[in-house]
């Protein structure tokens, strides 16, 4: 491998974000992200509107992070797209612009798994220190929630993960119930900081060992303002800080458990966050505390990082590029990629 620069084009296309970046090396020079405002009138991700809004917005977001990097698109090294995991008609979108554009340069592309990705984040270059191997790696997002023993780039094991709804899925499930819009997982959180978090009590499940469950939450919380309703229906009005700080604390507490436990059993004193809920602030509040408690070292990815972005998946392509690992232009989406 010579010490030519290397230039990558990164493509996200896994649910309802539309989002290129270019790379030269490690350092990131644009990280453009379309976002799909359809999804918020009807409360969740509708994936026949998300893969139609990626087939209309992929072309301009690829245009436009190449002239913000101000890298011709000749001078690209390879591509790198999300095979999985997602949604099967997002997927489509960015895979197969990705091979044709590859095809076209004559260029390797280079498959990226989405969740591996939400941790090889941390490896971009910038001010932030990297994480040592080996590390807990804990994604939270709206699709997921796993806790994975890394040992290297790309020797992961999953050591436990959610047996139903993932822990952004739980915020924007309860967030519903409360009337707020999609997704609702930033506006507890907002709503929440002058709130009480002791005033109202939900049990925490009792899950064993690394796995970790959040649909009994989301019941108990539905059964608890129905009750509450009965009684004074402006409850939810009244009370909105107190609900939000309450029911944030069980769903951050309940993973925080977990990552506890996680760490003892596989001896490891490294954090390493990704996904959308690693914004949570009462989260980044406990860890503070907990990590001088435990002697832990947290990598909390940079904002514009811990949500969807391309970033992620161009900075797996460099390491794979590296590495000559490329995917052969039969290679198909995977909704259900795992490692
Ligand atoms: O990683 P991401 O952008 O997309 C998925 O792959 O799902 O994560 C989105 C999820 C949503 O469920 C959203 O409500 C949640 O992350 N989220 C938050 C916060 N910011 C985003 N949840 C709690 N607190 C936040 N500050
Ligand atoms: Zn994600």
């Amino acid at each position: 491998m010579s010490n030519k620069d290397i230039y990558i084009l990164g493509i996200e296309s896994s649910c309802d974000d539309t989002s290129a970046s270019i790379l030269k090396n490690s350092k990131v020079l644009s990280n453009v992200i379309a976002n799909q405002n359809i999804h918020k009138k009807y409360g969740g991700v509708v994936p026949e509107l998300a893969s139609r809004a990626h087939l209309s917005n992929i072309i301009p977001v690829v245009d436009s992070a190449l002239k913000e990097s101000n890298v011709s698109i000749n001078k690209l090294s390879a591509i790198a797209f999300t095979r999985g995991p997602g949604l099967m008609g997002s997927l489509i979108i960015g895979t197969e612009f990705a091979k044709g554009l590859g095809l076209s340069l004559n260029i390797p592309v280079i498959d990226v798994n989405h969740m591996q990705a939400h941790l090889l984040v941390h490896f971009i270059k910038n001010d932030l220190k990297k994480p040592l191997f080996p590390f807990l790696g804990v994604t939270i997002s709206g699709g997921h929630t796993q806790f994975i023993l890394v040992e290297d780039y790309f020797k992961m094991k999953i050591l436990g993960q959610t047996l139903d709804d993932a822990i952004g899925e739980a915020f924007d499930k309860c967030g519903k119930k409360i009337g707020l819009g999609y997704p609702a997982g930033p506006e507890i959180d907002k709503l929440a900081k002058i709130g009480d978090e002791l005033r109202f009590k939900f049990p925490l499940p009792r899950v064993k060992g690394g796995d970790i469950s959040y649909s009994g939450t989301k019941t108990a919380f539905i059964n608890f303002l129905h009750k509450e309703k009965n009684q004074n229906k402006n409850f939810i009005n009244d009370n909105l800080n107190d609900i939000c700080a309450s029911i944030q604390k069980n769903l951050i507490d309940n993973l925080l458990s977990k990552i506890e436990l996680l760490t003892i059993e596989n001896n490891l004193n490294r954090i390493v966050l990704g996904g959308g809920v690693s914004a949570n602030s009462y989260l980044k509040k406990k860890l503070d505390t907990e990590s001088e408690k435990n002697n832990w070292e947290v990598f909390i990815p940079k904002l514009e990082y811990t949500t969807d972005n391309a970033a992620m998946i161009g900075i797996v392509g460099h390491l794979k590029y590296k590495e000559s690992i490329e995917s052969s232009l039969n290679t198909t989406p995977s909704p259900r990629l795992t490692f």
